[in-house]
């Protein structure tokens, strides 16, 4: 091709995506899949939400609100902010991104986890700057090391808490031991893609924290817990000023109706989002339970997956459980092999992915 490519995207690696139920249904000729690898809900969408979806077919030739006044007001009454200090986008995936272009320049550096979710890395290759990663220290981040990294460089400091693929949060004291040595000038990001689930009482409250730390984002999204994925809505929380800044670059209309009406039904439905929380939480503990009967080392989960070390090599194992319908995330794609990643499915789900697991290293390990 004689068009030129910029650098830095050649540089990317392409995203690896949990494999969609269809491609395994063609790939393996079996009818029924279930799909426990990209964290989506077991317990689907509120039904409430469901209905005004159906409602709103008529208006699809207009352009949604590009401002989403609607969403940003039920969440600044819901959480006691202003609403200018809300912006939204397609999915936080998209907030990612436009974080890196309204802070990076070339040679810039961002700090992240050296396991976590990689769209902060390819985000700060895309802008031409450098990702720092730190090594996570027993299976945790490491807070300290990763402000050591810190140099004159230094725009961004990522932080996903649950951290995915670990599961693992960082507490409120371990938070607070670090923030104050970081540069005001730099961002610091919670990425927070998994809060509602969290029920350890030490969690860190990062709206209270924004008050002291005015270069703080908070990322969170309707993806997960809420069980709208598809219809892409994340959104942020930030110093107006910051807002401003991103919704300068944030494409007018990436928030499109379906997810703006959904968001404000979704938050208005504190009963479904209650059910979701006390559901992950049992079937946490219940999949924790078997890995410890079946001599299997995890990671502790606030969110809703868990990362389990299958004791060997994961590529036969999830080679097995795709042939019997199963995806999950092989940890050697995450950067940690002999561990995989499943999403907390229903009750049937997960009691039958424990003995298809069981039965993946019986199998494996017979070779
Ligand atoms: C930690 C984290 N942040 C952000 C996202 C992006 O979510 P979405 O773009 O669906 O809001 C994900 C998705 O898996 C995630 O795990």
């Amino acid at each position: 091709m004689e068009c030129k490519v910029r650098e830095e995207v050649k540089k990317l690696e392409k995203y690896v995506a949990g494999k969609p139920i269809d491609e395994v249904k063609r790939e393996f000729g079996i009818d029924e899949v279930v799909k426990l690898a990209s964290n989506e809900n077991p317990l689907g969408t509120s039904n409430k939400v469901k209905k005004l979806m159906l409602e709103l077919v008529n208006e699809m030739n207009m352009y949604p609100d590009s401002a989403s006044y609607d969403f940003k007001k039920a969440l600044s009454d819901k959480l006691k902010i202003n609403r200018d200090m809300i912006f939204c986008g397609a999915g936080s995936d998209s907030l990612i991104n436009v974080i890196c272009e309204v802070f990076l320049d070339k040679d810039d550096e961002s700090i992240m986890p050296e396991i976590t979710f990689p769209r902060y890395d390819s985000n700060t290759v895309l802008m031409g700057a450098k990702p720092v990663k730190i090594s996570l220290k027993n299976n945790r981040l490491d807070l300290e090391m990763m402000i050591n990294a810190i140099t004159d460089k230094t725009k961004i400091i990522w932080f996903c808490n649950p951290n995915n693929p670990t599961g693992d949060i960082f507490t409120a004291d371990e938070l607070n031991k670090v923030l104050c040595k970081i540069p005001k000038n730099i961002v610091i990001v919670m990425d927070e893609a998994y809060y509602e689930y969290v029920t350890s009482e030490d969690y860190p409250n990062s709206l209270e924290l924004l008050k002291s730390y005015p270069n703080m984002i908070i990322l969170r999204t309707f993806s997960k817990a809420y069980g709208l994925a598809a219809l892409r809505f994340g959104y942020g929380i930030a110093s107006e000023e910051i807002v401003d800044y991103m919704n300068r670059v944030i494409n007018a209309f990436d928030v499109n109706l379906f997810a703006q009406k959904a968001a404000v039904a979704a938050l208005e439905d504190e009963d479904f989002i209650n059910k979701v929380k006390l559901f992950n939480k049992k079937q946490r503990e219940y999949l924790e339970k078997q890995f410890s009967e079946m001599e299997l080392n995890y990671i502790k989960s606030q969110a809703n997956f868990i990362m389990v070390n299958v004791k060997g090599d994961d590529k036969p194992i999830h080679e097995y459980l795709l042939r019997h319908g199963y995806i999950i995330r092989p940890g050697y794609l995450l950067g940690m092999p002999s561990w995989i990643r499943v999403t907390i499915g229903t009750q049937e789900q997960n009691i039958e992915f424990c003995k298809l697991l069981n039965n993946a290293i019986e199998e494996r390990d017979k070779k």
